[in-house]
């Protein structure tokens, strides 16, 4: 009862940001992510009758306190199998973890592929879809490649709110350059500040309101290959998710000057005639997204500007790789 399994990390061009049911973890908002090639989870489950309970070895350390949400989503595998044995998880990834990078994205998605598999269930990708979302929303999209839509849904047991393939990742093999701003874990994990959002943010309600517009409109431009139409989109999603958050009591600011200043390098070159846009997830790194060929003259731009550790670049990815 052991198995492994190599899920790639995924961020959303269209924001999820809120629930409606945080004992199931069901979406408030649907989401648009793209999955990215060279971002990855690599995780080993391993059932055993011996273990008085799960553990969990994150990057080489013991985390408690990550713990609950590989309970939850191995508790909803152990039912199917109807097996109880505790699970050793050992996880790996490789990026920086907790800082904004989607690590629970591919974490989770790794953890529920690698646990069906040691428990050798045969589930549909849709189910895997839905079971990973319990672990973390956005590992609902892991479980797909290129361009993915998640469904908020709709049915109270969440048996509706699963990710599903939007656009193939060669058809529209966008490039994705990362600049790492910061690289310890974020004081507030995407969990904390999307419900402080929630019950705080004057702002919550309009966000949730408008958001079918924003995956209509993200929808087409992904389908149509339509980038400017797509750089539109994604930017006022980002930032109209930063706004939620910056209006919550207290305040969640999840970026640094840094971040602040690669934003205006991605509007400088865009207004140069580089087909180049920005995402920010719940930390401070700045992801760029550019057609394909303009990676190079985007990772020149960001690797220069003051504040700027590092940089990643990757082009999309097929989701489950391992
Ligand atoms: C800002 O999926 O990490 O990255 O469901 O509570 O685990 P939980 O949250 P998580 O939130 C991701 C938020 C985001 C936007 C996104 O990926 O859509």
């Amino acid at each position: 009862m052991k198995a492994a399994a190599k899920v790639c990390a995924n961020i959303a061009l269209i924001k999820y940001w809120g629930k409606v049911s945080t004992a199931l973890n069901i979406p408030a908002v649907g989401s648009i992510s793209i999955t990215l090639g060279n971002l990855w989870s690599e995780t080993e489950v391993e059932f055993d009758e011996s273990l008085p309970s799960d553990t969990l070895i994150l990057d080489g350390q013991s985390r408690l306190d990550q713990l609950g949400r590989v309970t939850e989503c191995l508790d909803l595998l152990r039912v199917r199998a109807g097996v109880e044995a505790s699970a050793r998880v050992v996880s790996h990834n490789n990026f920086p973890t907790g800082a904004g990078l989607a690590s629970s994205a591919s974490g989770l998605a790794a953890l529920t592929i690698a646990a069906a598999r040691a428990l050798a269930l045969e589930l549909s990708p849709r189910s895997l879809s839905i079971i990973a979302r319990q672990g973390s929303g956005s590992a609902a999209r892991s479980i797909f490649g290129g361009f993915v839509e998640m469904h908020a849904g709709s049915t109270p047991d969440g048996s509706d709110s699963f990710a599903e393939s939007l656009l193939a990742a060669d058809t529209w093999p966008l490039e994705v350059v990362i600049a790492v701003t910061e690289r310890g874990e974020k004081s507030v994990s995407s969990r904390a500040g999307m419900e402080q959002s929630a019950l705080s943010s004057p702002y919550y309600s309009d966000w949730v309101a408008t958001s079918t517009v924003d995956l209509d409109r993200g929808r087409r431009a992904v389908l149509g290959r339509d980038f400017e139409q797509l750089t539109n989109v994604a930017e006022h999603s980002c930032l109209k998710m930063h706004a939620v958050a910056m209006a919550a009591q207290p305040p969640l600011v999840y970026w640094n000057a840094t971040t602040v200043a690669c934003m205006h390098v991605i509007w400088d070159l865009r207004h140069s005639g580089v087909p180049v846009f920005f995402t920010i997830d719940a930390g401070p790194q700045l992801k760029a997204v550019c057609a394909p060929g303009f990676s190079q003259e985007v990772e020149k731009a960001l690797r220069d500007v003051p504040g700027v550790l590092e940089t990643l670049i990757t082009g999309l990815g097929p989701g489950i790789i391992g």
